[in-house]
């Protein structure tokens, strides 16, 4: 037995009569205490469920957390020799309780430190006891001395502060789930403001603080709740004038391909490669400007492009031109092509080029005529298709398009940006130009979609006024990263940005392209300065930006982009000091690659079983105990378990005030019931503004952007 733990065996309380790696029970002293325990020399009260035992054993204490507590008759009174028989022996009610293991606690020079898990269980008839009011802040307090936060106490341990460490809890991301109204978003709110206090308190630059947040609101709960902190930004759909928050802009020339074939709902086969195409072409003109008429130049970029994509696809692998009948892209393509150099040829006026472009024609129609096929089918329909393509195919069409542009001055690599860096341009010029691309392709049958959706995008007005690239303040891509991110000179920088009034078209991909953007802003950061750029990146309502999705398929969805941009955000972003807090009360429905990731989790009230289950997966078997606790807990009660503290606490978190707590805005019926508040009716305006989305768009491009 750890001599350090003798001292207090006059503490004993019971002794263990049942042991298995998950439950320790424990039959209780007739004399233990029985609602107040004194023994430790502060009252605390005894046996209650959650409190918290100790076994000592060589080790030094098992610390174990009471899970259940009842009596059991026995039929015998407990004796303690044999002197104690009374005339007649009649059972006798006895006390019982039941332990989970949480770790061990140990003394070294005078102080007590705690070990995660449990390598050695006590037997049968060792003796339990109740920790000291310091063994117990030992337990819960976190001696770590980079544990410099406060966010609350533990009512279990006689009320001892809880301190957290900020660089483990938002260095490797937070879940922080529970129901609705169990105080997730007053938890996220409180740790932002607690944190920044903190820091406040010991800034070596005179209360200035190098933090940044940014939260994505999708309730619009937190426009308030950080006044007075430091530079807090918000930015929504703006409908009305009033209020200090800005319109949100997430201009189109920042989305990338995906981003774009996703709200376009792009198909794979033949929009995508044009959409990319266009996006490429149109982001590099905006800085070489070639005049209109310049032939050359434009037959020169066209055929480069295609070059280009064919020799892309020939890394990818030669399965890429395999396919069945019917449905051989590369045949297509290259009838295409052979399509372009035809209809080119009659307009060159330069003999040789003229003569190279009829040689080369020639070279690629009989690669495609000896791949050419077709077969009669049962309906008597003739079926064109292609044989695949072998890679020396590939290889002499690459060889011909290279020979073709010999002439024109060479294949024209783009140097300037691709088709996903963010670089302005104006919408207008980008849907012509992808019309002139398809028109070229002789695609226009698959674009007309596209170019549909495209348009009705951009004449929404609340939309517009997100995506839109026209205004005369068009914010330039440093601004932007100034504003939503931060700049040195507004610290600590907490931008909210409320999803509450976003059209729910856009909804998906604003979330992921702001989030996108933001990890690689950090990813730069780090590669040009060595150094990583320390952000937390908030999600409220996690569950519907971050959703589990099914298995792969063609289509881009802005709901998988969107959680495919959090995973990588969660597998990478602790590199470029990106931290990730999510608030979620469907913990089963969120991204399960993201949660996993999660090494810290703060768990409020939790009533669902499904939901309950799936957190009990998230910790070790051994610590499963104390979550049979998550459906009972009370507001502003919460577990937090996993990296930043030793062992699981229950903590109360500290107390927010009313103007420092998201406002929840739950829907009064009562007052508007009874008058107190006032409602008017007058479907007109918003009947018109409805319907002029689709109608009268005239009307809206004169009153130009809100
Ligand atoms: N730390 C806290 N300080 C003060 N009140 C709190 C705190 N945590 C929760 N509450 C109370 O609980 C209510 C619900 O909290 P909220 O954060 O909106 O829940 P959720 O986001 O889980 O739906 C709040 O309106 C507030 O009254
Ligand atoms: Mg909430």
């Amino acid at each position: 037995m750890n001599q350090n733990f003798d001292n207090i065996r006059h503490r004993s309380i019971g002794t263990v009569e049942f042991v298995s790696p998950k439950e320790i029970k424990v039959i209780l002293e007739t004399d233990a205490p029985l609602s107040t325990s004194l023994n430790t020399g502060v009252p605390q009260l005894f046996p209650r469920v959650n409190g918290i035992l100790l076994v000592p054993n060589e080790a030094g204490a098992l610390i174990g957390i009471i899970t259940w507590i009842g009596i059991e008759y026995s039929p015998y009174p407990k004796r303690k020799g044999y002197k104690d028989f009374d005339l007649v022996d009649l059972p006798f009610p006895l006390r019982k309780l039941s332990l989970s293991p949480l770790g061990i606690l140990k003394e070294k020079d005078g102080k007590y430190e705690i070990e995660r898990g449990v390598y050695s269980y006590p037997s049968v008839g060792d003796i339990v006891i109740v920790p000291s009011q310091e063994q117990l802040k030992a337990i819960v307090q976190n001696k770590d001395e980079n544990a410099r936060i406060k966010i609350g106490v533990s009512p279990m341990a006689a009320n001892a502060a809880v301190f957290v460490d900020p660089d483990k809890l938002f260095g490797r991301h937070l879940a922080i789930l529970g129901n609705t109204g169990s105080g997730k978003s007053c938890s996220v709110a409180g740790l932002i403001r607690w944190s920044i206090e903190s820091a406040k308190n010991e800034s070596a630059n005179n209360e200035s603080v190098n933090a940044r947040f940014i939260i994505f609101d999708p309730n619009g709960e937190y426009g308030t709740c950080f006044k007075e902190l430091g530079n807090v930004k918000s930015y929504e759909v703006k409908i009305r004038e009033e209020g200090e928050a800005q319109q949100l802009k997430v201009p189109s020339w920042m989305w990338n391909s995906w981003e774009w074939a996703s709200i376009a709902q792009a198909s794979a086969r033949t929009q995508r490669p044009i959409l990319r195409r266009a996006l490429r072409e149109i982001k590099n003109s905006q800085n070489v400007d070639i005049e209109k008429d310049n032939k050359i130049y434009y037959l020169r970029r066209y055929y480069s492009s295609c070059l280009i994509e064919i020799k892309s696809d020939l890394n990818k692998g030669v399965t890429a031109f395999k396919g069945k009948p019917g449905k051989n892209d590369f045949g297509k393509k290259l009838k295409s092509i052979i399509n372009d150099i035809s209809k080119d040829i009659e307009n060159i006026l330069d003999d040789e080029i003229k003569m190279e472009f009829n040689n080369v024609k020639n070279k690629l129609k009989g690669i495609e005529l000896n791949h050419y096929k077709t077969f009669t089918n049962e309906n008597n329909e003739t079926i064109e298709y292609y044989e695949d393509f072998e890679k020396n195919d590939i290889e002499e069409v690459i060889k011909n398009l290279s020979n073709l542009l010999e002439p024109l001055g060479g294949i024209l690599i783009y140097e300037g940006p691709d088709e996903d860096s963010p670089v302005f341009f104006k919408n207008e010029d980008f849907l012509a130009h992808i019309e002139r691309l398809a028109q070229q392709a002789n695609q226009q049958q698959y674009l007309d979609f596209f170019l549909m959706r495209v348009r009705s995008l951009f004449t929404d007005k609340r939309i517009a006024s997100v995506i839109n690239t026209e205004t005369s303040s068009e914010i330039k891509f440093e601004k932007w990263l100034e504003e939503y991110i931060g700049s040195n000179d507004n610290h600590p920088s907490i931008t909210i940005v409320d999803l509450s009034l976003l059209p729910s078209e856009i909804l998906y991909l604003v979330v992921s392209v702001m989030a996108r953007i933001i990890f690689e802003a950090h990813h730069r950061y780090k590669k040009q300065t060595g150094q990583t750029l320390p952000t937390v990146l908030v999600v409220d309502e996690a569950h519907n930006l971050i959703k589990r999705y099914e298995t792969e398929d063609d289509n881009i969805s802005g709901q998988r982009l969107c959680t495919q941009i959090f995973e990588k955000i969660a597998k990478e972003g602790r590199k470029f000091g990106v931290g990730l807090v999510l608030a979620s009360q469907r913990p089963s429905e969120l991204s399960q690659t993201v949660l996993s990731q999660c090494n810290t989790f703060l768990l409020h009230r939790i009533v669902s079983d499904r939901d309950q289950e799936m957190v009990k997966k998230l910790v070790p078997d051994t610590m499963g105990g104390i979550l049979n606790e998550l459906p009972v807990l009370p507001s502003r009660k919460a577990i937090l378990l996993g990296w930043v503290t030793p062992l699981p606490v229950l903590v109360e978190m500290n107390e927010l005030s009313e103007e420092q707590r998201p406002k929840s805005k739950d829907p009064e019926f009562w007052n508007v019931w009874i008058n107190k508040e006032e409602r008017n009716i007058d479907w007109g305006p918003i009947v018109y503004d409805w319907q002029q989305l689709k109608e009268s768009n005239e009307r809206e491009n004169s009153n130009d952007t809100p």
